[in-house]
């Protein structure tokens, strides 16, 4: 599926934000764990976390939809089982990190496979503590396929994460919490917490304190979790397609229902009001642990800024939307430290400076992230581009928010990984006054 941006799109009203990928894969994973009645509402009903219930439901999770679209986790008679059939994650590094771990440390047999973009991301960040900690687990290469065979994992583990990774801090807790060990983990740079949250509100034993500048998080051998119904806030990785689209556009404002707030994924919200960007917050509240607020945004003037160091890992995944606010923002951006952008779902910082260049957007690229040189102006040019999304989402979303500047349009290829994240971002952006022509 191609889609082509229109020339005259103008973002105003009021939107729900959809639910949030990573927690929506952590409470079906744990919640299957913990084998006891529940409700999910707004989950995300993308392809990641769905895959994530595949998986789930092959080794005997038994997770269903009702017709409200909520999820229904319901106790069975039996624990998890082997899987005869190879469990495919699809696109979802999430799914699979996390699958890891909790099917390692529940000792089960099972191969795992992924689409060609799963395929060739690295996995020994996850699969190196999981074989330290006793799990059988035979890779191509340390990529997929990856299968696990009986596991004997009883000792209390301690691991210092060598890159900033919440998925290999999620996978070690969930093959900790799933052996029944003790975990300990020594976190130098902040990453998304939502595991440790969900952990908390559920009753585990779970502890995080602070040494050094480093975040120490134990969690207890013994877990007594007590399920209660849980509703999922939403997407603010999601969000920034659309907050972006209100600064840069003509737009006299945009309302976002919503949004999570968890202070590990708020730094896109830092970045884009260090560039001049006008986001308002009201209604903020808790919601199944995880902070929530609704915005409104403003078209506002932007300048360039620059982004390293541990704002980093908060902003990994709105980099790419970050460099459209910074493509139209007045002055120079640059972005460094960001070295993991190139394993995501593509290499997104190869994509981004494709894009730019199809844009003739001046920039200049390094290892570890790229300067933009922006200007306010709409960008005029000569005839409707073409460009590669890369089989990613995010940067299918990024360049199409990127026509609403443009003279011309834009058509970005093979769009279709956008439901992995954002299953109704067409729909959506244009109810709120931009529409996109799928070809
Ligand atoms: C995620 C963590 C991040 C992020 C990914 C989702 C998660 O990856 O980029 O989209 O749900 O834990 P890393 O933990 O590999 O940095």
């Amino acid at each position: 599926m191609n889609l082509t941006t229109s020339t005259d799109g103008n973002i105003s009203g009021k939107v729900q934000c959809p639910g949030d990928k990573s927690i929506s894969q952590r409470i079906l994973i744990l919640g299957a764990f913990m084998n006891q009645d529940m409700v999910i509402d707004g989950f995300l009903h993308g392809e990641d976390p769905l895959s994530t219930m595949n998986a789930l439901n092959q080794i005997g999770a038994g997770i269903q939809i009702d017709e409200d679209d909520r999820v229904l986790l319901c106790k069975r008679n039996q624990s998890f089982h082997d899987s005869d059939n190879v469990i495919n994650l699809g696109n979802s590094g999430t799914g699979l990190r996390l699958m890891l771990g909790l099917a390692s440390g529940m000792g089960l047999k099972a191969s795992f496979v992924g689409d060609e973009s799963l395929s060739s991301r690295p996995m020994e960040r996850v699969i190196n503590p999981l074989a330290e900690m006793g799990a059988n687990i035979v890779s191509s290469e340390g990529k997929l396929p990856i299968s696990i065979s009986s596991s004997t994992i009883n000792m209390q583990y301690t691991y210092e994460l060598p890159i900033a990774s919440a998925q290999v801090k999620s996978c070690i807790l969930l093959a900790g919490l799933s052996a029944g060990i003790g975990i300990e983990i020594i976190e130098p740079i902040q990453t998304r917490d939502h595991t440790e949250r969900m952990l908390k509100n559920f009753g585990a034993n779970i502890k995080i304190t602070s040494l050094d500048g480093k975040n120490i998080i134990k969690l207890d051998s013994t877990n007594n979790l007590h399920a209660k119904n849980y509703t999922v806030v939403g997407d603010i990785s999601s969000a920034a397609f659309l907050i972006v689209a209100a600064l840069i556009s003509n737009s006299p404002g945009l309302e976002i229902i919503n949004v999570g707030m968890n202070p590990s994924r708020i730094g896109v919200l830092k970045a884009l009001r260090k560039m001049g960007a006008n986001i308002k917050l009201k209604n903020q509240r808790l919601v199944s642990g995880e902070p929530c607020a609704d915005l409104t945004v403003k078209k506002s003037k932007l300048k360039g800024v620059e982004l390293s160091g541990e704002i980093i890992p908060n902003i990994i995944d709105e980099i790419p939307i970050i460099s459209i606010a910074a493509a139209f923002a007045d002055g120079n951006t640059v972005i460094k430290d960001a070295a993991e952008l190139r394993v995501k779902e593509s290499d997104r910082l190869q994509a981004v400076s494709e894009g730019f260049s199809v844009l003739g957007i001046k920039h200049e690229n390094f290892e570890d992230g790229m300067s933009i040189q922006g200007s306010p102006n709409t960008l005029l040019i000569d005839q409707s581009v073409s460009i590669e999304s890369h089989d990613d989402h995010r940067i299918a979303m990024s360049f199409l928010i990127a026509g609403l500047k443009c003279s011309q349009s834009i058509t970005v290829r093979n769009c279709e990984n956008i439901f992995t994240s954002f299953p109704n971002f067409i729909e959506l952006i244009s109810s709120i006054g931009y529409e996109l022509e799928k070809q």
